[in-house]
């Protein structure tokens, strides 16, 4: 059995991109592995140090993971905040991270170019906090997507400089998942490649049928093709990737061969793909409600999560303790 970590930063609701991107591979893996699975509210801070939006972002992602499936009794899902032992662990580390490394991260100076009013301690050492997430558990795999590979090959250099420094074996260096198949990347409904909060662009877990129609109604099409067999221009292609996912073949195929002989009708295929979009997140929605209505289900999961969490934590913590040469008095 393998441990696994992944850390989501929680900055509000999840979209079809973070289901069929990320959370269906996790529903699968909660049974077959040691999972935790916990919202980053510390990492948020690096951009949003906003307390009016913490609470309900991280109660949204929270809502929607256990909605979308994942089993609290299964997995540890924690709120990152909730066990102080990852910020020992990130003080620590960062004792052997060194400035020079930090500045060169691509994250960190794509951010200190977004936000030049706030390039803060905290957006710097962003990769010795998420090693502290990972190394914690002494995971060895983490789900990461292209842009959090760097992150990862540096959780894995500080491992190995903890190592060798302390002359011990103590931490794994954790390895990229490998279990999930082909990645689904979910395009964006206006042309672009990807599904994103920050390209305004989503459909979200938690949308009504009503927001999910008028959405895909939206979407960005044109005249249609004039010549038989034409390629599709990539924002068509989008609505078929979208709706291979969330559609029946005998749809696909259909709508497909209509585009074929020219003579699709991008309103039905619209109705058609919000349809399918309904049908598949209806379950995740029912379940969003009744977690609102019944504030019991968070509370349990979240305490159990904490708990299982910090027993974790904590051994790693007593044994790194006394590598480094804390004795008690
Ligand atoms: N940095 C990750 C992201 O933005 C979130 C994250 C924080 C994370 N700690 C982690 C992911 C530990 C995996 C493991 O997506």
């Amino acid at each position: 059995m393998k441990t696994i970590v992944s850390g989501i930063r929680s900055t509000g609701n999840l979209h079809l991109g973070n289901y069929y991107g990320a959370l269906r591979n996790f529903i699968k893996m909660q049974h077959e592995n040691r999972c935790f699975f916990f919202i980053a509210d510390y990492h948020s801070l690096t951009t949003h140090p906003n307390p009016n939006d913490l609470y309900p972002n991280v109660k949204s992602v929270l809502t929607d993971y256990l909605a979308a499936g994942l089993d609290p009794e299964a997995a540890t899902i924690y709120i990152q905040s909730d066990v102080p032992e990852v910020t020992e662990l990130y003080l620590m580390l960062n004792m052997h991270v060194y400035l020079g490394e930090l500045a060169k991260t691509s994250s960190f100076k794509e951010k200190a170019r977004k936000q030049p009013e706030n390039v803060n301690a905290g957006l710097l050492t962003y990769p010795t906090l998420m090693a502290a997430d990972i190394l914690l558990h002494n995971a060895d795999e983490v789900p990461v997507g292209k842009d959090q590979e760097q992150h990862l090959e540096m959780t894995r250099r500080f491992a190995r400089r903890f190592n060798n420094f302390y002359g011990t074996e103590y931490f794994k260096e954790p390895a990229a998942y490998s279990g999930g198949g082909e990645l689904v990347k979910i395009p964006g409904l206006d042309g672009s490649g990807k599904m994103g909060k920050s390209e305004g662009n989503c459909i979200y877990l938690c949308d009504d049928e009503k927001t999910i129609q008028k959405k895909v109604m939206k979407a960005l099409t044109d005249q249609g093709p004039t010549e038989m067999n034409s390629p599709k221009p990539d924002y068509i292609e989008n609505l078929f990737t979208i709706m291979k996912i969330v559609s029946s073949p005998d749809t696909v195929e259909y709508f497909d061969e209509k585009w074929n002989k020219c003579e699709i009708r991008y309103g039905d295929m619209k109705k058609q793909l919000a349809a399918d979009i309904i049908a598949a997140t209806a379950p995740i929605r029912e379940r969003i409600l009744e977690i609102n209505a019944n504030p019991d289900i968070l509370h349990r999961a979240i305490s159990l999560g904490r708990d299982k969490a910090r027993e974790s934590a904590q051994k790693t913590i007593k044994e790194v303790r006394e590598i480094m040469g804390f004795r008690r008095f």
